[in-house]
């Protein structure tokens, strides 16, 4: 008896072309996973190297106070608020360090709602105008005047992000200039910038500041303890929803933030 043979479901061209394009998918999972595993390591290697110090000051600290039951009080009261400063440091460093991780985790997603961004820009905003810490500068919101804007954006996230650039903003400006709040909208974008007349950013530095722990100087960063993650958690945080985020800023003059969110 005739044995019927079935006809093939793939022809070999059809299969050689599926073996290409898994490989190529393989190929880039492997590529995703590598980068991971190097963000991991550097992560890891930044965490360690920002610690060091601290800890070092920390437990030359410990030793002096052991080693001397007689120190004056005014001595011993100095000695403790260092510890406290070095150890809120190494607090904020650690905070930090997991809500990068938590923001970079594509496994953990935003929480998004519809937001009328002018609304939520004049929130902001207001509360920053109440906020002491702004009492020396001159604050100004400039929303456009027509329409609403409607945007998928996770509020708490975003507002992470504004408050990053509005304190970069006031650390990096003197008394007297102005922080500037800005809403615009594109056909399929809405813009925020922030805008400040303080110290700039050179055009060699400017590419790095959005990298992890990068800091132009020392010297010109205030010892508030922050960790120098601000930018790279705005960053990870504008990408999460599908947005840019770029920087403009000229020494001496000021700098301006724009944050471009998709509307979808
Ligand atoms: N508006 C600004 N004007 C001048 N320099 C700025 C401005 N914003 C950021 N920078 C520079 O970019 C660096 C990185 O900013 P980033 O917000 O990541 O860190 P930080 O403000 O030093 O610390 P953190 O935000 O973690 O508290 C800053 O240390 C500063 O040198
Ligand atoms: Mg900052």
């Amino acid at each position: 008896m005739k044995k019927q043979y079935e006809k093939p479901v793939l022809s070999r061209q059809q299969l050689e072309e599926e073996l290409v394009e898994t490989n190529a998918r393989l190929l880039q999972a492997n590529e995703r996973l590598e980068q991971m595993e190097q963000t991991r390591m550097e992560l890891f290697s930044n965490l360690s190297h920002d610690l060091r110090s601290p800890l070092t000051a920390l437990v030359s600290s410990v030793g002096l106070l052991k080693s001397d039951p007689e120190m004056p009080t005014e001595h011993r009261e100095e000695l403790l608020d260092l510890m406290e400063r070095r150890l809120r440091s190494m607090q904020t460093l650690i905070n930090d360090m997991q809500l990068l991780t938590r923001v970079e985790n594509p496994q953990i997603p935003l929480k998004l709602q519809p937001v009328d961004m002018g609304a939520f820009l004049e929130e902001f905003f207001c509360e920053c105008e109440t906020d002491g810490k702004y009492g020396e500068r001159k604050l100004e919101l400039v929303l456009p005047s027509a329409g609403k804007a409607v945007v998928a954006i996770d509020p708490e996230q975003m507002a992470r992000v504004l408050d990053n650039l509005f304190t970069n903003a006031l650390k990096y400006s003197s008394r007297g200039t102005k922080i500037t709040l800005e809403g615009a909208c594109e056909e399929s974008a809405y813009l925020i910038r922030v805008r400040d007349e303080g110290i700039g950013i050179g055009s060699e530095d400017l590419p790095r500041i959005f990298e992890r722990s990068y800091r132009v100087s020392k010297s010109r960063s205030p010892e508030d303890g922050s960790s120098g993650l601000g930018l790279a958690i705005a960053k990870g945080i504008v990408e999460k929803h599908g947005g840019e985020i770029g920087c403009e800023s000229s020494l001496g003059k000021g700098t301006v933030f724009e944050i471009r969110l998709p509307i979808r």
